[in-house]
């Protein structure tokens, strides 16, 4: 979100409480904070999906021609079932889904290099939301797994 915002594009936030989390999106770079793709009017250019699932299918039913869906999650656990008529008529024109893999990235070094020296520049907030002992680390994946840690757990190993 981020990167889109300083790269000039107009950015949709979505998340399940907007009330709770639009300040700090906003705060981030999102014009607009959502509940979902479902309250997306306009046609959109470009989706990162990270939850899959019925979330995906109607993000990509948002998606104006030409666009393109990144499928880089599927925290929501489900499969996505697309419906008839998904892939047809001039309003679906040249649009794609495009699956991520990092582990199967290859010459990352010049990107993390990059995203490294923007973090210590103060120009990305890598949103640390938990920090502790790697011994509690249990404790930080619950409140991941609980939608209460938003953000980035940092384990100190000492
Ligand atoms: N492709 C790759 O190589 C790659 C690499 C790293 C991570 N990932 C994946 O990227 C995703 C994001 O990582 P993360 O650590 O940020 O994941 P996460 O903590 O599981 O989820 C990110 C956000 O998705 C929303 N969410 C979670 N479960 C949901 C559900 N059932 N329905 C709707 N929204 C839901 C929550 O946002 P709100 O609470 O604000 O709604 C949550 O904060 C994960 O699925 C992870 O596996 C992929």
């Amino acid at each position: 979100m981020q990167l889109a915002h300083q790269g000039g594009a107009y950015v949709l936030a979505t998340t399940g409480d907007p009330a709770r989390h639009g300040e700090g999106l906003r705060a981030l770079g999102a014009d607009e904070v959502l509940s979902g793709p479902a309250d997306v009017t306009d046609r959109v250019d470009a989706v990162l999906d990270q939850v899959g699932g019925a979330q995906l299918v109607a993000a990509f039913e948002r998606l104006a021609p030409h666009g393109t869906l990144v499928s880089v999650g599927h925290s929501g656990g489900d499969g996505e079932t697309f419906p008839f008529g998904a892939f047809s008529g001039p309003a679906g024109h040249d649009r794609s889904v495009v699956t991520f893999f990092l582990m199967a990235c290859h010459d990352l070094g010049p990107d993390l290099t990059w995203l490294a020296e923007s973090v210590a520049a103060g120009r990305l907030d890598p949103q640390i939301a938990w920090r502790g002992s790697w011994k509690d680390a249990p404790d930080a994946v619950a409140a991941m797994l609980g939608r209460r840690l938003h953000g980035k757990a940092v384990l100190d190993l000492v």
